[in-house]
């Protein structure tokens, strides 16, 4: 897929003005922005960009304003730290369309950079009307589409602009389709999921898929608990999906069917509470007390997963396996991390990750560099590992 997806030349950019769609949907706390992975991955493409003399326009969202303005949502709070990051000025439009969006694009000079307002305080956006999708294709004269992350949702941005300008997929998008779409092929097979989280009933169709290609599928986070609750073990106050104990039944039995082996925890780390003084205790399934909840995976189920690990080529993974924001509830994952590093620094394994609470375990694990791919979507990691075929992609290949 990678290959076939329309690239740009200097000659395509240089000297255009160039809409570039772009994630810029970091997570944010009071205003703080707690990762700038998805800054720090669309530079190279700026900077090719800068390079080439192109007139850059960015296109993003921060958010779900419901398609109204909200102060606490503006794409203002960005400029200063991608600036900062990029080390080049960007200037900011506080609208996205419309006179000031025309004016301040008229402006820009060959490398400028200006960054228009949050896409989605705009109703079009979502809803991919032709309206807005022209208004936006109007704003320039080439489209390139590097946001990965959010080429799951057919959004005017991402889809509709395509149909009123020539588009081009970036180099983020390039690169996040050059690792991702030989997942599953003979080649990079057999292949392990680790997949984690807090609620089955957001991964249902992600696991049915995964059930079927992987040959090993290890569950752990909230979804795992939902599975103990199913298997008759009580798991005293651990997150749960009550009324999803059907579905996780049904996924077991469905992999007995795929004969997929399905890697559920052997032993927990319960705890009474999250406060720093509550005994944290390493204990069976069978004597988790009534007032504990369950915190992380235990060091059997650890071992487990990472001899499956051996056994395959690939592995991917999407959600930590225990509340790893809380020492020393980040173990298990951790150890994981490392181990998975370990292995792709030998080239014994391809290892894929996505997912932001994903990403920012392997970051404290300091062993980011050593996997083999990093992917920047969350949502559109799992849509495109579940049945690689995401809107945003197909409008660039049509
Ligand atoms: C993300 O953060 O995964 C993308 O930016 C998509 O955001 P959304 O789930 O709000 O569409």
């Amino acid at each position: 897929m990678a290959n076939t997806l329309p690239r740009f030349s200097k000659a395509d950019v240089h000297n255009k003005t160039v809409l570039m769609r772009v994630d810029l949907n970091v997570p944010l706390q009071n205003g703080s922005i707690l990762s700038t992975n998805r800054f720090e991955a669309i530079i190279p493409t700026l900077k090719e960009l800068i390079n080439y003399q192109a007139k850059i326009v960015l296109l993003a969202h921060l958010g779900r304003p419901q398609g109204k303005p909200d102060p606490s949502l503006s794409l203002k709070t960005i400029v200063e730290p991608l600036s900062n990051i990029l080390d080049h000025h960007i200037s900011f439009c506080e609208e996205t369309i419309g006179d000031k969006a025309q004016k301040a694009i008229k402006v820009l000079k060959p490398g400028d950079i200006l960054l228009l307002e949050n896409l989605r305080f705009q109703g079009g956006e979502e809803k991919n009307t032709a309206k807005f999708s022209k208004d936006l294709a109007n704003l320039g004269e080439v489209y390139i589409n590097d946001a990965f992350a959010v080429s799951h949702r057919a959004h005017a941005s991402v889809v509709g602009i395509t149909k009123h300008i020539s588009s081009f997929a970036g180099p983020l998008l390039q690169k996040e389709m050059k690792h991702l779409a030989p997942i599953f092929s003979p080649e990079t097979s057999p292949t392990m999921a680790i997949v984690g989280g807090s609620k089955i009933s957001t991964k249902i169709n992600l696991l049915e898929g995964l059930l079927k290609k992987v040959k090993t599928l290890a569950i752990g986070g909230g979804i795992a608990n939902t599975f103990l609750l199913a298997q008759g073990y009580k798991i005293g106050h651990s997150l749960c999906e009550k009324n999803q104990v059907s579905t996780a039944l049904r996924l077991i039995k469905m992999a007995e069917k795929e004969n997929c082996n399905l890697i559920l925890p052997l032993d927990v780390q319960v705890s009474r509470d999250l406060s720093p003084n509550s005994e944290v205790n390493h204990v069976a399934l069978d004597d988790i007390q009534e007032s504990e909840s369950i915190f992380d995976v235990g060091p059997q189920t650890t071992e487990s997963i990472e001899s499956a690990i051996e056994r395959c080529k690939t592995v991917i993974w999407n959600g930590p396996l225990g509340l790893f924001e809380h020492q020393p509830f980040d173990r298990s994952s951790l150890q994981i991390a490392q181990n998975i590093a370990h292995l792709t620094r030998h080239g014994r394994l391809n290892s894929i990750a996505g997912g932001g609470e994903t990403i920012a375990v392997i970051k404290r694990a300091c062993v980011a560099e050593q996997f083999t791919y990093l992917s920047t979507g969350g949502g559109a990691f799992l849509e495109y590992i579940e049945s690689h075929n995401l809107p945003g992609i197909n409008a660039l290949t049509k």
